[in-house]
């Protein structure tokens, strides 16, 4: 009651003092996806849930819209779509951040209190980890951070890499008390996830084996650890002690995040993991596009697990400087354990919904081989887009030995123009008149001795006339049997960013693009079959997607 009295105030006073952003023409500013007012951004950072109010903090450079100067901004929610934005939360003003504050993660306490852990570097480079507190755990915003006086709290010592020692985890609280963290390094040239424990949250002790090392990576940055329900539709607290889960491990190397599964025994800190990072035939990331550095948080209210991840730009850095920002984050994506227990599946948080406005709907209407149908009715350069296909003619997919076979090298030698049997069809979203410009998220089916291999592509090589912009395509395989279930995609359109999601969560593909023609009412969104069988759109809804309010405070 007190609480909520306090966030009504608050909320009145923000909503007071609100700046609308300035509203230049730019076609690439997105409308419903998380971006700071101007200036660089990249990793998100810290993301929690505290006295009912959404936290993210991000890695900002206040100064420019190229990397550099980093600081934690920071902007709260009560929905994780609107966002005021606050001030910055960290700047690097102390001789252990004074080449930045880099990335870090929120854990609560067992008070409840949050704190953050984060990177700071050193003059000379070196990298340490420090801890920051709220200055006033009554303002429901936390505006204000202190830096602990007994900062660096880890230093890199016994054979780190001071250069590689960064981005500790959230923490979590094993059964005797003793907090964990995680922090992303490089140890005898292995990516490793090196293990630190605590009492107390202040004195942090190495712990002698690492939670994980792999041969086969380079550095892991912004490591993850948490556990996963098995068969269970919600997620999982940190630091839970729950039996029936398993633990995901994520390390961004290699511009992807990657993750394994495995099952961890707190007691003595054993991983033992199902797989290792870059085993052959074996390649489970979040996203196969641009999505990079993500962080995971619980949310206590709604009993679920959230990732957040970085979209870069692709579009060089002068233009860059021209729109005056640079980066995105993803929409927020709810991470779940799939019901075979072999893989994660994510899917944008429900409050999403809260922004579709007009609809349109296609049900039950054939899509025949080497045709495109038009979405009428749609403002098609911001929308989501929910489709599901049926095929009936299975016994005609071309024949594929997948063993070996690149899925990304395949989707950018046989892109959406290449004429296959099942396949290439999909969606074609920011399309100008005349498909001149198109951005295609296809399927393709193939047949390999027992089984049929579903494949899934984002392909930007025709997203714009113009020269410049990266058009890399991606790609991936998705575990699906197309005899037991329709294929599915659900596509999110902001403008320069399209976010897939394949075989309902199972595989993700965000892609930037940068349409010369297919900007605003100027954009077309059309389903589309290039293969020569015909098959059916069991239903195609799209909505039209309101803007989300992001507004900064005037404090
Ligand atoms: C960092 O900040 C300084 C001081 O404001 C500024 O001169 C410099 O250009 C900034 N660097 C970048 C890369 O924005
Ligand atoms: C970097 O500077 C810090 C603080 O003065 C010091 O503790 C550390 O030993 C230095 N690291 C290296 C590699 O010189
Ligand atoms: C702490 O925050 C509360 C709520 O915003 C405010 O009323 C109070 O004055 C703050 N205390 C201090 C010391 O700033
Ligand atoms: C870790 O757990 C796995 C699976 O339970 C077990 O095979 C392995 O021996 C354990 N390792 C250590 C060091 O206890
Ligand atoms: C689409 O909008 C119509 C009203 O215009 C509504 O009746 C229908 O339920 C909507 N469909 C979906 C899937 O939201
Ligand atoms: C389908 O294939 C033809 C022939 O390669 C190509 O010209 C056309 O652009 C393709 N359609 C799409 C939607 O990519």
């Amino acid at each position: 009651m007190v609480i909520s009295v306090i966030r009504v105030v608050a909320l009145c006073v923000a909503l007071a003092s609100l700046r609308a952003e300035s509203s230049i023409e730019q076609p690439y500013r997105t409308a419903y996806h998380f971006q700071p007012p101007q200036n660089w951004m990249n990793d998100p950072n810290g993301p929690m849930l505290y006295k009912g109010v959404y936290h993210l903090f991000y890695q900002h450079n206040p100064y420019g819209p190229l990397w550099g100067n980093i600081t934690w901004a920071h902007s709260v929610s009560y929905d994780l779509v609107n966002w005021l934005h606050l001030p910055h939360a960290l700047f690097p003003t102390d001789p252990f951040d004074i080449k930045g504050c880099f990335s870090g993660s929120t854990t609560i306490l067992s008070d409840g209190k949050p704190a953050i852990l984060y990177t700071g570097v050193y003059s000379n480079d070196s990298q340490v980890q420090n801890l920051a507190l709220p200055k006033n755990l009554s303002d429901p915003f936390l505006t204000e951070w202190v830096k602990s006086p007994l900062n660096p709290l880890m230093i890199p010592n016994n054979g780190i890499d001071p250069k590689n020692f960064r981005d500790p985890s959230t923490a979590w609280q094993g059964p005797d008390g003793m907090w964990r963290v995680i922090l992303g390094g490089n140890l005898n040239g292995q990516g490793t996830a090196i293990l630190y424990q605590s009492k107390d949250f202040f004195t942090w002790t190495r712990s002698t084996n690492p939670l994980h090392s792999s041969v086969k990576t380079n550095m892991f940055e912004c490591p993850d650890f948490y556990p996963v329900s098995i068969n269970g539709n919600y997620g999982v607290d940190t630091s839970s002690q729950d039996k029936f889960t398993k633990h995901v491990l994520k390390a961004s190397f290699d511009g992807n995040d990657y993750y394994i599964l495995g099952s961890y025994t707190p007691q003595n800190d054993n991983f033992s993991a199902e797989n290792d990072f870059l085993d052959s035939g074996f390649d489970f990331r979040y996203d196969y596009g641009k999505f990079y550095a993500s962080k995971t948080f619980f949310d206590s209210s709604k009993k679920r697990r959230i990732s957040w991840g970085w979209i870069a730009e692709m579009d060089g850095d002068a233009n860059a400087v021209k729109k005056g920002w640079s980066g995105l984050q993803s929409i927020p994506r709810s991470i779940l354990l799939h019901k075979t227990g072999k893989q994660l599946i994510q899917w944008p948080i429900k409050e999403i919904e809260t922004l579709r406005a007009r609809n349109v709907s296609i049900q039950e209407k054939q899509l025949k081989g080497g045709s495109v149908l038009e979405v009428l009715g749609v403002t098609a350069s911001q929308a989501d887009v929910e489709v599901s296909f049926d095929l009936t003619n299975l016994k005609e997919a071309e024949f594929i030995v997948p063993d070996g076979v690149n899925p990304r090298a395949l989707c950018s030698q046989q892109t959406a123009s290449f004429r296959g049997m099942i396949g290439p069809f999909g969606l074609l979203v920011l399309a100008s008149q005349g498909l001149t410009e198109q951005t295609a998220i296809f399927f393709r089916i193939f047949k390999s001795h027992e089984k049929y291999i579903v494949l899934m592509c984002s392909d930007q090589s025709r997203s714009t006339f113009r020269d410049g912009p990266d058009k890399t395509t991606y790609g991936t395989f998705i575990d699906i049997d197309p005899r037991q279930e329709k294929i599915t995609l659900r596509t999110l359109i902001d403008h320069s960013v399209v976010e897939s999601f394949g075989g309902n969560g199972r595989a993700c593909i965000t892609a930037r693009v940068y349409p010369a023609l297919a900007i605003d009412n100027q954009a077309h969104l059309y389903a589309f079959n290039n293969g020569t069988v015909d098959l059916t759109i069991s239903r195609l809804d799209a909505w039209n997607m309101k803007k989300a309010r992001l507004v900064s405070a005037n404090i």
